[in-house]
């Protein structure tokens, strides 16, 4: 094992850790085959776990479907809580594992079911696109999900010139731009005044009037949620790296603000960067993302020249560790739950989302 890991990743990971990760690996694949587990990896996970115990790596889409073909007892995953309840909703009869119980997300922390229910009472009979970055009971209040790399094609398959598209802020603006739609936030149409607080029998609540929708072409209803990582990267960053390096090709994940990407080469999910990196023949790459992918790109071509810009990494995927993982398959924790009725709900709209492809 710390052979094989070496040879991927003797100029990324000091030695001295590679071989305390070599014999995590060991003791976990040793239990991955006792507990009949799969262990699913997002592109995300820090290099030395990315390149030893997972089954499979991938992005989002990838390893949606990977967990609905899974035939193992047990899924491992080493993402965060929105990927794990995506597996559950697919496998509601296999035990599904996150190693870390802190590992959130902005986007899916940005938006509720009741959010969700509120948009369709104002938008009534449009339908409901929800990224896959959001929790199941959200899932189940819509038509369809996405991911950063069907999002186009899922948003066209609703045959409707008016979407609502929850909850990036930036992807629902990447993909308006990309359809030539407008995208509207509902909070900009109607500033909502201040509830009053009647101290008699709570809150006076005023149901809010569905909007009137407005526009030539095909409409958006967006949401203001954002991922902390990628909001950070500005043109800025990109026209300073630009300055030094003119030949540079600049790769941005869509969950960057419409501006970065517009000034990127190439936007695409995180397996589309891994692609494009792979088959093209750039003098240097920025890649606009989590940079434990920087680091695991750069150990995948070790001849092309990746630049680094800064160190942002997803907090929450970094919480997850080969330690927890070994913990994870050793305590059978963090198990993940999904009430069945939202269950059902959830996975209707993932499942209608694989068959787009
Ligand atoms: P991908 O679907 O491109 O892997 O993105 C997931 C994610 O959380 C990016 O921040
Ligand atoms: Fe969520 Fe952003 Fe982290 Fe992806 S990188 S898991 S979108 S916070």
């Amino acid at each position: 094992m710390y052979d094989k890991m070496r040879a991927k990743l003797e100029k990324v990971v000091p030695d001295v850790e590679l071989r305390i990760k070599a014999e995590i690996a060991v003791e976990i694949n040793a239990l991955k085959a006792e507990r009949n587990a799969v262990i699913l990896g997002h592109n995300y996970m820090e290099p030395a776990l990315f390149y030893s115990i997972p089954d499979f790596v991938g992005d989002s889409l990838d390893l949606s479907r990977k967990a609905a073909q899974t035939d193992k007892d047990v899924i491992v995953f080493c993402g965060v809580r929105f990927m794990a309840e995506t597996a559950k909703l697919l496998n509601p009869t296999k035990t599904v594992l996150l190693p870390s119980e802190k590992a959130g997300c902005s986007l899916a922390a940005s938006i509720t079911a009741q959010d969700v229910r509120d948009l369709k009472a104002r938008f009534p009979g449009v339908p409901v696109v929800t990224y896959v970055n959001t929790y199941a009971d959200v899932k189940a209040e819509s038509d369809i999900c996405c991911t950063s790399s069907n999002a186009m094609a899922v948003v066209e398959s609703l045959k409707s010139d008016k979407v609502i598209f929850l909850p990036d802020e930036y992807l629902g603006g990447n993909v308006a731009r990309e359809m030539g739609w407008n995208i509207i936030f509902p909070d900009a149409l109607t500033p909502q005044p201040p509830l009053p607080i009647t101290g008699e029998g709570g809150n006076a609540l005023t149901p809010q009037p569905p909007l009137p929708i407005t526009g030539e072409g095909g409409m958006m209803i967006g949401w203001r949620g954002r991922c902390e990582v990628h909001e950070k990267f500005t043109v800025n960053d990109i026209q300073t790296v630009r300055a030094q390096f003119p030949d540079v090709a600049v790769l941005s994940h869509p969950e960057c603000s419409p501006d970065v990407t517009a000034a990127s080469d190439f936007s695409g999910s995180t397996n589309a960067m891994i692609k494009f990196v792979k088959e093209s023949k750039a003098p240097q790459y920025l890649v606009l993302t989590e940079c434990a992918m920087g680091d695991n790109i750069a150990a995948a071509n070790p001849e092309k020249d990746m630049l680094r810009l800064c160190m942002v990494r997803c907090p929450h995927m970094n919480t997850i560790t080969m330690e927890d993982t070994l913990s994870a398959l050793k305590l059978n924790r963090y198990v993940i739950e999904v009430p069945e009725d939202i269950r059902v709900r959830a996975a209707r709209s993932v499942q209608r989302m694989i068959e787009i492809g």
